[in-house]
């Protein structure tokens, strides 16, 4: 282009986070136990058996962090709720003090002018329900859920604007319930997408909740969107490629959408005996028009190049699963169908998660084209070994490069016609990795801890987060 479109005046520059990686303080003040509490535990689960007992302590030191978002200038700040802080098992009895806490961190965002942005499920399942009914698989799932989130909706709706509904709902099904990586740890492809459309009905009920009763401003999921690339122009690559956008996206894009499967999953589901059970009121519930999503939230860390996989005598090349959040140097993919290739236009982050800034304005131009909502993007970031030198300084050069093309890339997709309301990055403080401890790192503010020593828990700016004040003061103007 020789001119690009400016960001929106209104746009939501921010960063974002998730209770569990943050929070610490896993047994105070009422909270119950959630299933990622228990699920650490398990021998050989986390690097160096992490845990987020103590995470960055946000909890103690909400105010520290929130005055330093201030400082950067951040517009908005996306959070989750821990579901058993407010809830210890799950539903009936309410924490009044974990709520409190909520309260207190929402009030302290507005008074520095930080809009809060509240995701209401960021995997933290309270292990109660895990134990009563199995969770994600039982359909008691869907009221327990809806009756949770009207909680949240009654007490901080007058001051939060934007919801999401789940964080990746495809992740935490598949690595739930696919290959085992996260809790409950199941490895059965039926179990998958049953558990996934209890999901898929909760989060309908809960858009649908919200619409019903009035609240203001919108409420939609975040999806972990990794597009798929074909490895060249033989067609039967280019088949693979849409195969592996149907399973690993439209799966779950067309029901927030349209509320309906795709027709080639249906087909592929009943080949392969996986098909879930969908009543009549299910579709009738996915397909209210008052449980269509305001926004398509995206987390965007990297795409996915394919080419097919023929099956060899009757027996696949690689095993299932990939949902685009692996790293690349290992083939992975689905018999019959698809299998992962390495990419020869792409570098890699540290942990082998390809860079491709363009396949962000790929993501947003494909949700625009294909289902014509606005897009809020709730994560982007680039995960790396960062070092803390001299007075407590982060020369963090690497992410700002990543981040900066990034930007281009979003105001490449408004310039193409896209709408995006907000730009969250993963994430603001450094935080708990989920398996990877807390050698993988995101922040624009250092906390000096790893895995075997908390130290004090100290925060340092690095570069990134002066860069990202000037980016943030200039509305995407100075790159
Ligand atoms: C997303 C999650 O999957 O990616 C975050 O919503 C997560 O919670 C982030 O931390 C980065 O993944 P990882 O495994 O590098 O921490």
């Amino acid at each position: 282009y020789q001119q690009l479109a400016p960001f929106p005046q209104d746009f939501l520059w921010g960063s974002a986070s998730a209770a569990y990686q943050i929070e610490g303080a896993y047994q105070e003040a009422g909270k119950g136990q959630s299933v990622w509490d228990q699920f650490v535990r398990i021998p050989g689960k986390t690097f160096k058996a992490t845990n987020g007992d103590v995470a960055v302590d946000h909890y103690h030191r909400y105010q520290e962090d929130v005055a330093l978002m201030a400082r950067a200038g951040l517009k908005a700040y996306r959070f989750s709720i821990s579901w058993p802080r407010v809830l210890p098992t799950g539903r009936g009895t309410v924490n009044e003090e974990g709520l409190a806490f909520y309260d207190r961190l929402i009030d302290e965002l507005i008074a520095n002018q930080i809009e809060p942005i509240v995701t209401i499920y960021h995997w933290d399942l309270p292990q109660a329900l895990q134990d009563e009914y199995g969770g994600w698989e039982s359909r008691q799932i869907i009221p327990d859920f809806t009756a949770y989130a009207a909680l949240l909706f009654e007490r901080f709706g007058d001051r939060v604007r934007h919801w999401v509904t789940l964080n990746e709902q495809n992740i935490f099904i598949t690595h739930g319930y696919l290959t085992a990586e996260h809790p409950p740890a199941v490895m059965d492809a039926k179990r998958t997408y049953q558990a996934n459309h209890m999901a898929n009905l909760a989060n309908a009920s809960v858009i649908k909740l919200f619409h019903e009763k009035g609240y203001q401003g919108g409420n939609g999921p975040s999806f972990a969107y990794s597009p798929t690339y074909a490895l060249d122009a033989d067609p039967v690559n280019q088949i693979a490629a849409d195969d592996a956008e149907q399973l690993n996206a439209n799966l779950w894009l067309d029901i927030y959408a349209w509320g309906r499967y795709p027709k080639l999953i249906l087909n592929y589901w009943a080949r392969e005996g996986l098909l879930p059970d969908i009543t009549a009121a299910d579709q009738a519930l996915l397909q209210d028009p008052l449980a269509r999503p305001d926004f398509m939230g995206l987390n965007y860390y990297q795409t996915t190049t394919v080419t097919a996989n023929p099956l060899v005598g009757g027996v696949g090349l690689t095993k299932q699963n990939t949902s685009g959040k692996k790293g690349t140097s290992q083939a992975s993919g689905v018999p019959g169908l698809f299998k992962t290739s390495d990419n020869p236009y792409m570098q890699q982050t540290d942990w082998d998660w390809n860079i491709d800034p363009e396949g962000l304005r790929m993501a947003l131009r494909r949700i625009e084209s294909r289902y014509n909502l606005p897009v809020l993007i709730t994560e982007n970031g680039l995960g790396a070994y960062d070092r803390l030198e001299g007075a407590g300084e982060v020369h963090d050069e690497y992410r700002i490069v990543f981040l900066k093309a990034h930007i281009q890339a979003i105001q490449e997709a408004i310039t193409d016609g896209v709408t995006v309301i907000g730009y969250t990055t993963w994430s603001f403080t450094d935080l708990l990795s989920w398996t990877n401890g807390y050698q993988k790192r995101y922040g624009f503010v250092y906390v000096d801890r790893d895995e075997t020593d908390e130290k004090e828990l100290n925060r340092y700016p690095k570069d990134s987060f002066y860069w990202y004040q000037r980016v943030i003061r200039s509305n995407g103007q100075q790159l």
